[in-house]
């Protein structure tokens, strides 16, 4: 008889690396949110998000691009007293959001008669119910997901004719010009430690539209946002929650040693420091139909 090693299971976003301890995880999704919703919400007005769509948010973190879909759909964020508004109101009646994703603890509290949270792992789940979809959005997800472009396929089965995909997703290539080296080192090290350990590709996005188009979509189009990260603000908020989450894992894998990192902590927690981090990339496509 052989001894047999037990096949591990590649680790996951929330196997110890990112997710973890409510209190940091919520503070940190609350940041992003700070940082990346304007642009989020500028764009999926540009698609034509409105009263009746049924929407699915993969991955939806904190929620609040969840909660804004549902006050559109559902004509509630609507300042419009004519009788237009009537009769958008009687379509905002159908409008929906599914909101999903693995750890649903910072969604508790969102759900109501047009939003629903389920707990749904996007890469291996039976399609969410509610389908199929008017909107499919997912921001800082697939690049976190090694079978990332299986999923893809998955969320384009999902979408209705002429149904709406927008992906968002970090991209690096900022990085390596900082002229701050323990900033520089310590971001570089985010993006090793989540490639090393999940499988992140920060360079996946870097290749947008082609994934949508590849996926006959139509209407596609791409834009980057590159926030400062300085001032002591959200973005820097953010990235020195991640970093500080990320410590363990990057020193075990030695990718920068605690006297960078703390020096990297303290530029982030300077309100006179400004620099960039990582961009998003957000794509987006429509079915045809
Ligand atoms: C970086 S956070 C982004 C949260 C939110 N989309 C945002 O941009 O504010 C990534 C989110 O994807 C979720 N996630 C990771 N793997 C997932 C999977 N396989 N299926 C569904 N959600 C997943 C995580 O739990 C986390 O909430």
């Amino acid at each position: 008889m052989t001894d047999t090693v037990p096949a591990q299971r590649p680790r996951r976003y929330s196997d110890d690396v990112l997710g973890g301890p409510t209190d940091t995880e919520r503070a940190r999704l609350a940041a992003m949110a700070a940082v990346c919703d304007p642009t989020t919400i500028r764009i999926l007005d540009e698609r034509g998000v409105s009263a009746g769509w049924r929407c699915l948010e993969v991955g939806a973190g904190g929620g609040s691009i969840a909660a804004w879909l549902a006050g559109r759909v559902t004509g509630a964020d609507s300042t419009d007293a004519t009788d237009a508004a009537a009769e958008a109101a009687t379509a905002a009646r159908a409008g929906h959001v599914v909101a999903t994703d693995v750890d649903t603890r910072h969604l508790e509290g969102l759900a109501g008669p047009h939003l629903t949270v389920l707990h749904h792992d996007v890469t291996r789940d039976p399609a969410p119910p509610g389908g199929p979809f008017d909107l499919i959005h997912a921001r800082f997800v697939l690049e976190h997901l090694p079978d990332r472009e299986q999923v893809l396929d998955r969320l384009r089965g999902w979408l209705k004719p002429a149904g709406v995909l927008v992906v968002e997703s970090i991209v690096g290539f900022p990085l390596d010009s900082s002229p701050h080296p323990a900033f520089r080192q310590a971001m570089r090290s985010i993006d090793e430690v989540l490639a090393k350990t999940i499988g992140t590709d920060s360079a996946w996005a870097r290749g947008f539209p082609a994934p949508l188009q590849r996926r006959d979509l139509v209407d596609v189009g791409v834009s980057v946002h590159l926030p400062t990260t300085g001032g002591a603000g959200a973005s820097a908020q953010c990235w020195a929650l991640t970093l500080t989450r990320l410590r363990p894992h990057i020193r075990e894998l030695g990718l920068a040693d605690d006297d960078t990192l703390d020096d990297a902590l303290d530029c982030l927690a300077d309100p006179a420091f400004f620099d960039l981090s990582f961009a998003t990339a957000v794509a987006w496509g429509r079915a045809p139909g």
